[in-house]
């Protein structure tokens, strides 16, 4: 198979459709099912042929099967590929960023971004912990985004490194062993730095960098040389902090987080997220009803959305429906706001029965030239009395 699956190569019942990421564990590809589900496929890498791979391969999908937590990436499937007989997982397809990618595309996040992303990631870590299963390679590139139903949900990926804190004697943690992966060394904890044993406090810290890195957008070490970073978590130093963390609400959270020794630390992460809960959030952005004028023939409506000022390029449709702006007391020429066309007033107007008449007066109705049915049988009656009366006054004047 040479390492690397095809696009278009089929896996079992899997059809390889692109990568989705390299690591250290295996390349994950897009693939689908043959019921037609999209599902994310890791793959052992060829090359890792030594039996402790092979046992960390099979015992991630152990871990994550037993691991069904919401802020988890959820195991669909486990085999051996038919053709090489190499491990491969199958998970749920995940849409969205790591926190990686999206740290690169768009810098630094909001505090309540931030605030909502290290509580679900404690939520999983939480959750790990309570099996007795350390990650050990908590950073951003494992700390996925998805995006659902315009919602961003965490989901905890890679658990190629993870440890059970009993009953596992299959490897030691240290510097002389080769061959497969020790961890990453800019968010290694200082325990493992030091080959000492992981304890829950060591997600913590690895998970205080990343808390760090959603702050300024960027890594607490940028060292690049790996013994140079790994001595740096080892030492009793404590890690120099950008100015923008200290001058964040969070900068107390981060600095227990790190601190290089595990008693000065939280110690797992339900104290730490007892922290993260004084934090006030910041207010979320409020819906603002905007009114909607109505508009001839068109139903009312009322957006209830925050008013975002990029909405004007979202087309006429939308910016019809925005308030309009104060009238333009010019020339004829229709309103024009950013070169889109607001239609004109309409030019006839209702006046309601108790509108003020002294803005503007209906014309006055058409003169009825027609004499009401009523009023002729009061002139017919007024002239019959008349009549008598002056028959009358003749026939006395006549006697007399
Ligand atoms: N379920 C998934 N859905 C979408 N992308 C994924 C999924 N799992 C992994 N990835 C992508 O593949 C990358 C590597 O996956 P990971 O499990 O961390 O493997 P490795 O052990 O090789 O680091 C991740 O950083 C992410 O970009
Ligand atoms: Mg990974």
């Amino acid at each position: 198979m040479g390492g690397e699956l095809r696009i278009g190569q089929c896996v079992d019942r899997y059809r390889i459709e692109r990568v989705l990421g390299r690591g250290g564990g295996g390349s994950v590809y897009l693939a689908e099912s043959d019921t037609g589900e999209d599902v994310a496929l890791k793959v052992m890498h060829e090359h890792d042929l030594t039996g402790v791979a092979r046992k960390r391969f099979e015992r991630e999908a152990d871990f994550v099967k037993k691991l069904q937590h919401p802020n988890i990436v959820r195991l669909l499937d486990f085999g051996y590929t038919r053709e090489s007989g190499l491990p491969y997982i199958c998970f749920s397809y995940l849409e969205g960023l790591t926190v990686k990618e999206a740290l690169r595309l768009e810098g630094p996040f909001t505090l309540g971004r931030i605030l909502r992303i290290t509580h679900e990631a404690l939520n999983a870590l939480e959750a790990a912990h309570d099996m007795g299963i350390i990650h050990r390679d908590i950073k951003p590139a494992n700390v996925f985004l998805e995006r659902r139903g315009g919602r961003e949900v965490v989901q905890i990926l890679d658990f190629g490194l993870a440890k059970a804190l009993e009953g596992e004697r299959l490897e030691t943690t240290g510097l002389t062993r080769t061959g497969y992966r020790l961890g990453t060394p800019r968010y290694m904890s200082p325990e493992m730095a030091r080959g000492e044993d992981v304890v829950e406090a060591s997600d913590i810290y690895s998970l205080g960098l990343v808390l760090a890195e959603m702050i300024t957008g960027h890594p607490v070490i940028t060292e690049d040389m790996h013994v140079a970073i790994m001595l740096e978590h080892a030492s009793d130093r404590p890690l120099p902090l950008a100015p923008e963390i200290s001058a964040s609400p969070l900068a107390a959270i981060v600095r227990h987080a790190v601190a290089k020794h595990v008693d000065q630390r939280y110690r797992d992460a339900v104290e730490m997220r007892a922290a993260l809960n004084e934090i006030e959030p910041p207010p979320e952005p409020v819906a603002v009803p905007i009114p909607i004028p109505p508009e001839p023939d068109a139903p009312t409506i009322q957006m209830t959305r925050p008013v975002v000022v990029s909405d004007v390029s979202m087309g006429e449709a939308l910016t019809k429906k925005m308030p309009r702006p104060p009238p333009v007391v010019q020339d004829d020429a229709p309103t024009v706001v950013q070169g889109i066309r607001i239609p004109e007033e309409p030019s006839t107007m209702e006046i309601s029965a108790d509108a003020p008449t002294h803005a503007w007066r209906a014309p006055p109705p058409p003169l009825k030239l027609e004499t009401p049915p009523e009023l002729s049988l009061w002139v017919a009656i007024t002239v019959g009395v008349l009549l008598a009366v002056m028959a009358f006054i003749l026939g006395v004047a006549l006697i007399v």
